[in-house]
């Protein structure tokens, strides 16, 4: 069974591209031990993260993420069952400024200041 969950949090402190590009690392090599895949973004110091995977991984990362002081306010915003994976291809898909993406990581999808990219968009649909 697949289960999904979306937060939103303040960041603690503004992060810049080697931060990110190291959170970002560990984040996705322990997912990938944890069968998780899902997507983060990251803008003007708020964080919309879902991440999808088993209930046992998914209750783990979340339990692991109300911990981490990197990030507080967190706010649940939908959690429920789901047939089919949304960021199947990625251990974390990840949006935020140009700007932060110094280190060109794969898996970036770059958000313009107007608009939202795609991926953003379809991470942040609560329907469950
Ligand atoms: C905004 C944000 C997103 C994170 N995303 C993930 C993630 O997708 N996967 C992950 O393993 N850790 C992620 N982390 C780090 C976790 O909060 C935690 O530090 C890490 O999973 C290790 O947890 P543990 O010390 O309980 O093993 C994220 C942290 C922050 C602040």
């Amino acid at each position: 069974m697949l289960e999904r969950l979306l937060y939103r949090s303040k960041a603690t402190n503004t992060l810049g591209s080697l931060h990110l590009f190291n959170m970002l690392s560990e984040a996705r090599a322990k997912n990938a031990r944890m069968g998780i895949t899902g997507h983060l973004l990251y803008t003007e110091e708020v964080f919309v993260q879902c991440i999808e995977g088993t209930p046992e991984a998914v209750e783990s990362l979340w339990k692991s993420l109300k911990r981490d002081h990197r990030h507080y306010d967190l706010e649940l915003l939908a959690r429920g069952p789901q047939e089919t994976r949304r960021f199947g291809d990625w251990t974390m898909a990840f949006s935020s400024y140009p700007s932060l993406n110094r280190f060109n990581m794969p898996g970036f999808f770059s958000v313009e200041k107007e608009g939202m990219s795609a991926e953003a968009e379809r991470c942040a649909q609560a329907d469950i």
